[in-house]
C-alpha cells in the first residue's frame, strides 16, 4: 500500500499532457470483444489501474491482448468463455459491459454483478430494462447477472434515467441485434460518443451518439480496426482545478476544450483566467478566487465526477457555495477528510454548504474513492505544511502518474510505501 506525502503551498507552472479517457477506454475494451474477425488496435488507452483490470478480465475469457506504451491490441477472435466471474469483475465498475458486448456477439453470458466506487447505490434496472427489450432473458441468480437468447430484435427503448452506462451497455448489444433500436432519454456524454465511433469504426451503423436519441441499426459482425480514444475530460479537469487552487500558470495539453465548457464556465466565474486553444486550454490564477454554486447533472451539465476536486478549492474561496449533487447520493465523503484540514463544510443530504476559510492545513487523510483522492491531493497541494493521502489505490485506478505529472508542475508531492 502506498501513501502520498504532500508539502503545500506552491504555485504550479509548465504544461501537462492528459491520457484517454477512462470512461471511455474502460467501454471501448470490452466492446472490441464484439469484433469477430480481426484484431483491435486501440490507442491513447491510459495506464490506470482500472485498464489493467479489465485487460485481466478479458485475457480470463480468452481474449489476446497486448500492450506497446498506450497502445493495446486486442483479438477477441480467441474468445471461448463467456463466464466472467473473477474477483476483478466484482472490483471493477466497467465490468457491466462486458454483458451487453457478450450478448450482442454471442446472445449469452454470465457476468459477476459490479463493484466500483461507494458514492451511492448504483443499480443497474436501466441496462436490464434495456437487455430484455431486444428480446433476452435475465435472471441475477447468486450475485451473477444471467443473460441469453436465441435472438436480439431491435426495439424502441426510453431510459427512465440519464444513464452513461445503461446508454453504452444496452447501444452494444443493439449493434449486433436484428433491425432498427431507437434509445431516447440517452446519455450525450463525450464517452458515449466515442464508444459509438468505435463500434461504427468496426462497423455497426450507429446515429445520433451525443444526442439524447440514439439509432442502431443492427449488422450482422462487427471487425477488428484501428482506433484512438478521446482525452480524459474528468484528469483534464481536476489539473485545470489544481492550477486555479494553486495558483500559477499551467497549459493543460491533448484536451477537447468543447469537452470542459463547464469548468472552464465556473472556473472563469470564481476569477480564474482560462484560455482556450485548439487542443489544450491554459489556467491562470492568483490563487484567490470566489465562492459559486454548482448543480451536477448529466453533459452537457456540470460533471459529478469533478465536483469532489471542485469542492475542495471552494473550501478556501472567497464567501459561500453551495454544492447540489443531483447524480450521486453519497458523494461527499471526502467533506469528512477536508474537515480534518480546517474546512468549513455542512452536508444536508445531496447539499454541501461550503463556507470558504483562510487555509487548509496539513493532515493524515483518506482517499475515500477515486475522485475523492484526487480532492485530497488537490487540498494537501494548497494547505500549509504536510499532508498525507492514504487509500492511494484508489487515485491509481483513474489517474496515471498523478505524483509524477504535479512534481512536473513543481508540486512538492512523492510517493511512499506504507
Ligand atoms: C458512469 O457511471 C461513470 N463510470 C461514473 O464515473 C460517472 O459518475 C457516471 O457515469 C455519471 O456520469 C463509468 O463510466 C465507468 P450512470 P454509471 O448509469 O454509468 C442512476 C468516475 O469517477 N441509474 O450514468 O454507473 C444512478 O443511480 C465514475 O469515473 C439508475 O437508476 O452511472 C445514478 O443516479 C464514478 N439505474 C444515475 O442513474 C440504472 O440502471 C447516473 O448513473 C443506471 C443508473
Amino acid at each position: 500500500m502506498d501513501k502520498l506525502i504532500i508539502n503545500g503551498g506552491k504555485e504550479l507552472f509548465g504544461s501537462v499532457d492528459i491520457g484517454g479517457a477512462k470512461n471511455a477506454a474502460v467501454a471501448i475494451l470490452p466492446a472490441a470483444i464484439m469484433a469477430s474477425e480481426n484484431v483491435c488496435v486501440i490507442d491513447n488507452i491510459p495506464e490506470i489501474e482500472d485498464i489493467q483490470c479489465e485487460e485481466r478480465i478479458m485475457e480470463s475469457l480468452g481474449c489476446k491482448i497486448t500492450r506497446v506504451k498506450d497502445s493495446v491490441t486486442i483479438d477477441s477472435t480467441t474468445l471461448v468463455n463467456l463466464n466472467a466471474n473473477t474477483e476483478d469483475v466484482r472490483n471493477m465498475r466497467a465490468s457491466y459491459y462486458l454483458i451487453g458486448a457478450l450478448l450482442g456477439r454471442f446472445k449469452k453470458a454470465r457476468v459477476d454483478l459490479p463493484g466500483g466506487c461507494p458514492i451511492g447505490v448504483r443499480p443497474i434496472d436501466q441496462h436490464i430494462k434495456g437487455f430484455e427489450a431486444l428480446g433476452a432473458n435475465v435472471k441475477i441468480e447468486h450475485g451473477t447477472v444471467i443473460v441469453e437468447t436465441d435472438r436480439l430484435i431491435g426495439t424502441n427503448i426510453y431510459f427512465d434515467v440519464v444513464s452513461v452506462g445503461a446508454t453504452i451497455n444496452v447501444m452494444l448489444a443493439a449493434t449486433l441485434a436484428e433491425g432498427t433500436t431507437v434509445l431516447e432519454n440517452a446519455a450525450k456524454e463525450p464517452h458515449v460518443v466515442d464508444v459509438a465511433n468505435f463500434l461504427n469504426t468496426m462497423g455497426a451503423n450507429i446515429k445520433g451518439a451525443g444526442t439524447d436519441v440514439i439509432r442502431i441499426t443492427g449488422v450482422e459482425k462487427l471487425t477488428g480496426c484501428n482506433y484512438s480514444v478521446i482525452p480524459d475530460q474528468i484528469e483534464a479537469g481536476t489539473y485545470m482545478i489544481a492550477a486555479a487552487a494553486c495558483g500559477g500558470c499551467v497549459t493543460v495539453n491533448n484536451v477537447i476544450p468543447k469537452h470542459l465548457e463547464s469548468i472552464s464556465a465556473k472556473l472563469v466565474e470564481m476569477g480564474a483566467e482560462v484560455i482556450e486553444q485548439d487542443d489544450s486550454v491554459t489556467v491562470k490564477s492568483n490563487k484567490t478566487v470566489k465562492g459559486v454554486n454548482i448543480k451536477t447533472l448529466p453533459y452537457p451539465g456540470f460533471p459529478t465526477d469533478v465536483q469532489q476536486p471542485m469542492s475542495t478549492i471552494l473550501c478556501t474561496a472567497k464567501g459561500r457555495s453551495i454544492i447540489n449533487e443531483s447524480i450521486w447520493e453519497s458523494r461527499f465523503k471526502h467533506i469528512d477528510e477536508l474537515k480534518k484540514m480546517g474546512a468549513c463544510v455542512k452536508v444536508e443530504g445531496r447539499v454541501a454548504i461550503i463556507d470558504g476559510v483562510s487555509k487548509l492545513t496539513g493532515a493524515i487523510v483518506k482517499a475515500t474513492d477515486l475522485r475523492a483522492g484526487a480532492a485530497m491531493v488537490i487540498a494537501g497541494l494548497i494547505a500549509e505544511g504536510t499532508t498525507e493521502v492514504t487509500s492511494i489505490e484508489h487515485i491509481d485506478r483513474g489517474y496515471p502518474h498523478i505524483e509524477n505529472k504535479f512534481k512536473a508542475l513543481g508540486a512538492d508531492i512523492r510517493r511512499e510505501s506504507m
